[in-house]
């Protein structure tokens, strides 16, 4: 006998048949861990017309599906199966929103659906009175008919029967499991497009691998739906301590001491790469295609750090962002159109700068400005340079408060297969007072 027992009532037998019996679940049904069937709803009429509808009484558009032969169909594929545990759903806007949990409970309590789809304007009260256990919604917008939803509801409950997916490992883990939503997946290349898989995942550290895993499900949840992450409740030490870990971070800070910055050493990378990833991340929400390759990678700041070029930006005595300055020049600004840089050109070029997700909106931006200012000045250069992606709102208009001219427009080919075009933006300096 197979572990689970599909009934599938309609006037379109045909359309759901053809679905069901292909693929992951077909290859279970041939295997008989799943028994699906189909039945013609208009088998079971007793009129000459097979007629399977009829006007509603008091009026109204529309027909209305008579109760006889949904009653006689249901009696013809339930007849035989008495010793099964049994539901019977009628799929209708009016049910329960389908999800995951439900899908489990389906699975765990019951051996054989009845799936009930209605067409035209429905079913006739009667028969979802006497006949139905359970009314169960796709979701809240109308269908013409449940053939749909009665399709979703047998994948859904059908994948968590064993022997249907290789490895429950295939299911345990994905977005609703347990309230969240999956971690990004990669495949094959490691580069797609100037795309890079994070690093952490080709290391071969279970652990970090998992703990990256965990944090990216808080994170998205968090971001995408925020109403399944309030409703989470962490079940382990770990997840626990991982929110705790995510709220810390999360946690605005305000500039209380002085913001300082010192040349960058290898010892820093590890710090490096997490701001860039906040950063990447950030960038990535906002739509903005840049950083989203491998660009600035852990060679560029290696090379960066041994010219002398990188800094850390602290606060309190913790790093709160990093920045780039050269005075080798920038090939990809001679190319500047729509304007022209000023004159003399002894600049020194910003090449990237970025701040720490908790220091977003703190004011650190503005003092990381500043102290890539001293140090321009202190290099014995008289203006900045330095060009952001047109749709990086923040970085615009943070350059614009603080003095940044507009100079035009330029194609940097820093991340290649992605949108080159930046805007070039300038800071004439002034000698300071002492
Ligand atoms: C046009 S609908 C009837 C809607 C009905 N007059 C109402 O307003 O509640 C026809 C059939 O489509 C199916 N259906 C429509 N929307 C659905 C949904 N959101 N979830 C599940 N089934 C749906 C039901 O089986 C329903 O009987």
């Amino acid at each position: 006998m197979a572990e689970m027992r599909i009934d599938i009532l309609t006037l379109f037998p045909g359309t759901v048949d053809a679905v069901l019996h292909e693929s992951i679940l077909g290859r279970a049904a041939r295997k008989g861990i799943l028994d699906i069937r189909c039945w013609q709803i208009r088998d079971y009429t007793e009129n000459r017309q097979c007629q399977v509808d009829d006007y509603p009484y008091g009026g109204g558009f529309g027909c209305v599906m008579m109760a006889q032969p949904l009653k006689a169909c249901l009696d013809a594929a339930t007849a035989g199966s008495g010793d099964l545990r049994r539901r019977v759903i009628y799929l209708s806007p009016q049910g329960r929103p389908f999800t995951q949990a439900t899908a489990r409970r389906l699975r765990q309590d019951y051996d054989q659906l009845v799936l009930v789809c209605g067409h035209y304007e429905g079913v006739d009260e009667r028969f979802i009175e006497a006949c139905v256990d359970e009314e169960i919604s796709l979701g809240d917008f109308v269908l013409t008919g449940g053939e749909i939803a009665a399709m979703a509801v047998a994948d859904a409950v059908c994948r968590l029967v064993p022997g249907v997916l290789s490895d429950p490992q295939c299911y345990i883990g994905e977005s609703h499991w347990d309230g969240l939503l999956e971690y990004p997946q990669y495949t094959r290349p490691e580069t797609w497009e100037g795309r890079a898989v994070p690093e952490v995942l080709l290391n071969g550290d279970h652990e970090k691998v998992g703990r990256w895993r965990r944090l990216r499900q808080f994170e998205r949840t968090r971001d995408k739906r925020p109403d399944l992450f309030r409703a989470f409740e962490p079940a382990t030490d770990e997840d626990r301590a991982l929110l705790k870990e995510l709220r810390r971070a999360e946690k605005k800070k305000r500039l209380t001491d002085p913001v300082t910055c010192r040349p960058a050493g290898e010892e820093d990378l590890p710090c490096l790469l997490q701001i860039r990833e906040e950063a990447r991340r950030s960038l990535a929400r906002h739509g903005v295609d840049q950083w989203q390759g491998t660009y600035p990678a852990e060679e560029d700041f290696r090379r960066e750090i041994a010219a002398g070029e990188c800094f850390l930006v602290l606060h309190g005595g913790e790093t709160a962002a990093f920045f780039t300055l050269s005075v080798n020049p920038e090939p990809g600004y001679d190319g500047i159109r729509d304007g022209r840089w000023s004159e003399p050109p002894s600049y020194a070029v910003l090449r990237h700068a970025a701040v720490a997700a908790a220091y977003r909106g703190s004011g650190l931006a503005e003092a990381l400005l500043r102290l890539a200012e001293d140090r321009t000045r202190a290099l014995g250069r008289r203006s900045i340079r330095t060009a952001t992606h047109r749709k990086n709102k923040p970085a615009l208009r943070l350059l614009r408060e603080t003095g940044y001219r507009y100079r035009g427009n330029a194609d940097l080919d820093t991340e290649p297969g992605h949108d080159p075009a930046r805007q070039c933006y300038e800071k004439l300096l002034k000698e300071k007072k002492q």
